[in-house]
């Protein structure tokens, strides 16, 4: 390959990948995902995060984001709230393909596989952008060998806030990931401030037995039951408190749990 047929220069910082913007796609006037170039050296696993964002005045302004695509996926995915006056999202809300968006070097988070004792049934809950970490590890070929099933239970407030719910419904028929979800992802999303098939938020779910009814199991407990949760801190609170109640441990990347969670960042 001749000099010039060379990819173009990268020139990232030593803390940051400078990527492409790919694609935006814009949910609602409160939620946007966009995909963008990844440098090959830019290695996580299903579940981090990094610090993502955009050069400001010179300067990079950056907050946590999880990965929402795979590991194995070339390009990467973000979803992210758009706040009129946040600092990073008033602006970030407005990239358009070709743009540049800095991706910082070391991906980081407790929301691993390797943080849970082996089980039977993987429990991704989430609300609002927590999603995100879970879209990686829905497409994680590892969940599907360590679990007999994986469900995804997305709580938002408005049908049009399930974002990526095509996607996701979608998975079964993927001509990679098709024959390992099929049977084996199930995907109950849940809506609280509009009419829909399943109302109401996830400890309210969990308690009235709702959802393990739904796929014929016993209630949730840590005998079987392996959870993931990444939402708003009232969110988080309210799910350790009713797990730890019926007896999960937090798990961390020192020893694994029965449950794991991260708080879903970014908020500004
Ligand atoms: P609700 O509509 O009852 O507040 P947000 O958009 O504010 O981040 O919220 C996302 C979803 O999380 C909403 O459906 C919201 O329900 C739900 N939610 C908010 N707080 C909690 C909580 N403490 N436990 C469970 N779900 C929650």
């Amino acid at each position: 390959m001749s000099a010039t047929a060379a990819p173009a220069a990268r020139a990232p910082s030593a803390a940051f990948f400078s990527e492409t913007v790919l694609d935006v796609r814009h949910w609602t006037d409160r939620l946007f995902s966009f995909r963008c170039t990844r440098d090959p050296a830019f290695r996580f696993a299903a579940g981090q995060f990094a610090m993502i964002g955009l050069m400001v005045d010179g300067k990079p302004l950056l907050r946590a984001y999880s990965m929402g695509s795979a590991p194995w996926q070339e390009e990467l995915e973000f979803l992210s709230i758009k706040v009129p006056d946040g600092p990073l999202t008033s602006r970030l809300q407005n990239i358009v393909p070709g743009d540049q968006v800095l991706i910082g070097r070391k991906p980081v988070g407790t929301l691993l596989l390797d943080n849970l004792r082996p089980g039977r049934t993987l429990w991704l809950f989430c609300t609002g952008t927590g999603l995100a970490p879970f879209l990686s590890l829905m497409r994680e070929p590892e969940a599907y060998d360590r679990f007999e099933r994986v469900v995804i239970q997305h709580t938002v407030r408005d049908v049009a806030e399930l974002a990526f719910r095509d996607m996701i419904e979608g998975l079964p028929e993927h001509e990679v990931l098709g024959e390992l979800v099929a049977g084996k992802l199930v995907y109950l999303p849940s809506v609280t401030r509009q009419p829909f098939v399943r109302q109401g938020r996830a400890p309210a779910l969990i308690e009235s037995n709702r959802l393990t009814d739904e796929l014929g199991l016993p209630a949730l407990s840590p005998a079987e039951d392996r959870v993931m949760l990444c939402g708003s801190e009232a969110f988080n609170a309210d799910m350790k408190t009713l797990l730890e109640g019926r007896g999960f441990t937090e798990g961390s990347n020192h020893a694994p749990g029965e449950y794991v969670l991260e708080k879903a960042f970014v908020e500004k």
